[in-house]
């Protein structure tokens, strides 16, 4: 996309506006990499591939689809400026000894793109976690009504929703399929075997726990697939049954609990492969994976169990005391009350959780004094994340 600048504080790059917080003061060019010092005395290395392959100019970024369309493998991989500069705009201005390439990276997008150490940290998302203490004093709450209505406090509740990974829409209209209404604030459903919107209410031809009046353990849906689904909405439009309440807890804190705690436990919930199946008439769906997956930093990112969706464990002899000493100690753990929120949803509560953070259960219950049914639903974390960007593009 083509740089737009203009005289005042923000300019564009591709869709998102980039405000000019600090400006660059001084360029000082090395062999593979130039260091900008800015005028707060802060200093951010910027290599000279990671420059060239970041040049916004027309000619590498097509204006129709703002994609690259430059490759940085058909330029030298020894490029270097034959001149560096901070205009007069508080650009840096970049003139390439290949090709005569010219280049110009606005303040702000070097700043919000700087790869020091402590500007990627400053940039991660860090979930805010939460045990049952934390939860009584806190619970993420919002109104369907300014959810469906108002952009900034859609915004507020799917930041929320994002950091804490919980939170209860009050007040939603009880009238079916209003659950697949409020998801598509969002957007895309997550269709399954289960149908876009399932309904959750006991069935005599159950194909599911959650179908009949049994307790629910502590799970998360759909540990059976590759990426499970990542939030989950469960809206009550009747609940007269007697029982049925729910319990929710934080896998992230527990998870966290255990890696302080246990760290030979944190290593094996980590590292070895549970088996999870799903096995229904017309589908069969497995998947092996640890019950705890961190990223390349270390940082957990997933949690998935569920014990009435397990497999047989098929791991090396000598790992296996080892897989069950730290499943065990999880579920022994998420079975503590200072961990679990406590919540009876009542009709036109709407429960949103992070389905890949938050294991969920249900009481048993009977329906002797009355009928009980949810409608639930499930959105992508991607879609999350996108919407709060586009949004945040939008309120800018
Ligand atoms: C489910 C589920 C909870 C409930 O459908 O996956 O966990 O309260 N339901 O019925
Ligand atoms: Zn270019
Ligand atoms: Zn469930």
């Amino acid at each position: 996309m083509p740089v737009t600048t203009d005289n005042s504080t923000t300019a564009m790059v591709g869709y998102s506006i980039y405000e000019k917080n600090k400006l660059p003061i001084s360029v000082n060019c090395l062999d593979d990499k130039l260091i900008i010092e800015w005028d707060d005395g802060a200093q951010s290395e910027y290599h000279y591939l990671w420059l060239r392959d970041n040049c916004h100019c027309e000619q590498c970024i097509t204006s129709l689809t703002r994609e690259q369309i430059f490759e940085i493998c058909d330029v030298p991989f020894t490029i270097k400026p034959s001149n560096a500069n901070i205009s007069p705009e508080h650009e840096l201005q970049i003139t390439w000894d290949f090709e005569n390439h010219h280049s110009r990276y606005l303040a702000g997008w070097l700043e919000q793109h700087c790869y020091t150490k402590a500007s990627r940290e400053a940039r991660q998302l860090k979930p805010t976690l939460w045990d049952r203490q934390q939860i009584s004093q806190y619970l993420p709450t919002h109104q369907y009504q300014d959810i469906m209505s108002d952009s900034q406090a859609l915004l507020n509740w799917l930041y929320e929703v994002r950091d804490y990974g919980i939170s209860i829409v009050k007040n939603v209209d009880t009238s079916e399929n209003t659950v697949k209404k409020v998801a598509e604030r969002i957007s895309f459903i997550r269709e399954t075997n289960f149908g876009t919107i399932f309904d959750v209410v006991a069935k005599n031809n159950a194909n599911s726990a959650a179908y009949t009046t049994l307790r629910l353990p502590l799970h998360t849906d759909l540990p059976t697939r590759e990426l499970q689904p990542g939030l989950q909405f469960l809206h009550c439009l009747v609940n007269d049954a007697q029982g049925g309440e729910s319990i929710l807890v934080d896998g992230f804190k527990i998870a966290q609990y255990i890696r302080e705690n246990y760290p030979d436990d944190f290593i094996a919930l980590t590292t070895l492969s549970m088996s999870f199946y799903n096995k229904d008439k017309a589908s069969d769906y497995r998947f092996d994976s640890p019950a705890i997956s961190v990223n390349n930093q270390g940082e957990v990112v997933e949690v998935r169990l569920a014990n009435f969706l397990r497999g047989p464990i098929a791991i090396a002899a000598d790992k296996m005391q080892a897989i069950y000493a730290g499943y065990r100690r999880f579920m022994l753990l998420a079975r503590q009350e200072r961990f679990q929120f406590f919540h009876r949803l009542n009709a036109g509560d709407l429960l949103v959780f992070d389905n890949r953070r938050v294991l969920h259960s249900r009481n048993a219950f009977s329906l002797e004094q009355g009928h009980r049914h949810l409608q639930g639903c499930y959105v992508d974390r991607d879609e999350l994340l996108s919407r709060i960007r586009v949004l945040e593009r939008e309120l800018a």
